[in-house]
């Protein structure tokens, strides 16, 4: 059998342990899995383009476990009343290829990419940043919120996003979080004027301008989230060159991240060089670093072994059929028996 979480299952897993400790679960997670980097066959993601958006499958694995994503990225969905992003996923054995979970992983992606955006600047920005610029407040941006809050003791939340629902949306959600001020900014630039960390979570399907070099202050940290498939991104290139730039997976990052902007010989880091020490961070206060975020594959591995384990501790999840179970391996046959009760009734 194969056991099935659904949307209610990860919200009862949060409600059992509170978000900051599942974000803060993900992020040791993810930075295991990232300080075994060596173990895992990697490969860029697959896209399928098309004028609405991406469909995306992101497969990972080590020696023993195996996972896909499938996830998309439609950011005109909300005129339908859907997500700009939605996503599942499978973990299986190595062994014998036998899928043990299929997993909703919507919500669990916003918390593994907020988990890895704090796993990021907590090698990068520097120590006691209270302030992050939150530019674009749609369905990931309280995920990043809480994750800085709560992981990185960010103390004031500066907002903006072009919708202003979107901002009223984020405000509402966030209201009454103990020791973490909400204010709202008319633009941009006025949202990053201070910021120590600058978030950037915005969907639009071009090459966007959200941030360019003349906002930038010494020792800023970007946290670039949105810039994440070819025709996509966020910073102006001049931002780009201005700052040390690190990356999760560089093939993937230099088709799909603002790093598409540059020449071929830009130079990047991967970041689990710097988590296992072999490359360094921050090498100075007034360093501007920026994480190049497009998601990859290993993120979910690690979530989707987590909320696994999360699950079966707590006894949630249904196991369901989704392979037969045959008494004979090589009677598949069997299986297209109608069972006796139908057999009966025809
Ligand atoms: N890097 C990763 O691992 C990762 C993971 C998940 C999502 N994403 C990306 O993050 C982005 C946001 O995802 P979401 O689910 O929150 O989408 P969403 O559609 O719910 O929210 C995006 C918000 O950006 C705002 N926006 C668009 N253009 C803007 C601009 N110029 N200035 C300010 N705000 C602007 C929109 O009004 C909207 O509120 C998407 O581009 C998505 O592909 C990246």
């Amino acid at each position: 059998m194969t056991t099935l979480l659904t949307t209610h299952d990860i919200a009862r897993i949060v409600a059992a342990h509170g978000l900051p400790s599942v974000l803060r679960r993900l992020e040791e997670a993810i930075t295991a899995d990232f300080r075994r980097w060596l173990a895992f066959d990697k490969v860029a993601r697959v896209a399928s383009h098309s004028a609405a958006g991406v469909i995306e499958l992101m497969p990972v694995a080590d020696a023993t476990h195996y996972s896909f994503k499938y996830v998309n990225g439609h950011p005109l969905n909300g005129l339908q009343g859907l997500p700009t992003v939605m996503a599942f996923g499978v973990l299986a054995d190595v062994a014998t290829g036998r899928p043990t979970l299929l997993s909703e992983l919507t919500i669990t992606t916003a918390m593994r990419t907020a988990a890895t955006s704090v796993m990021a600047a907590r090698a990068l920005a520097r120590s006691g940043s209270r302030t992050m610029a939150l530019i674009g407040n749609g369905a990931q941006s309280e995920f990043q919120a809480l994750a800085f809050h709560h992981g990185l003791g960010i103390t004031t939340l500066r907002l903006h996003d072009t919708d202003a629902a979107a901002t009223a949306k984020l405000v509402a959600n966030l209201q009454g979080v103990p020791g973490l001020i909400l204010q709202v900014c008319a633009d941009t630039a006025e949202a990053l004027r201070g910021a120590d960390i600058v978030t950037t979570v915005t969907a639009d399907k071009r090459n966007a301008v959200i941030v360019s070099p003349d906002m930038l202050e010494p020792g800023m940290h970007l946290n670039a989230v949105g810039g994440d498939c070819p025709g996509k991104t966020e910073l102006h290139p001049g931002v780009l060159s201005a700052a040390r730039v690190f990356v999760e997976y560089e093939p993937q990052t230099r088709v799909e991240g603002d790093l598409q902007q540059m020449p071929a010989g830009f130079a990047v880091t991967e970041l689990w060089r710097v988590l296992l020490g072999q490359a360094p961070g921050r090498q100075h206060e007034t360093d501007v670093t920026l994480f190049d975020s497009v998601g990859f594959a290993l993120e979910d591995f690690s979530a989707l072994r987590l909320m696994g384990a999360l699950a079966a501790e707590l006894g949630l999840g249904r196991e369901v059929d989704l392979i037969p179970a045959l008494a004979d391996p090589k009677d598949l046959f069997s299986q297209l028996r109608a069972p006796a009760s139908q057999r009966r009734a025809a």
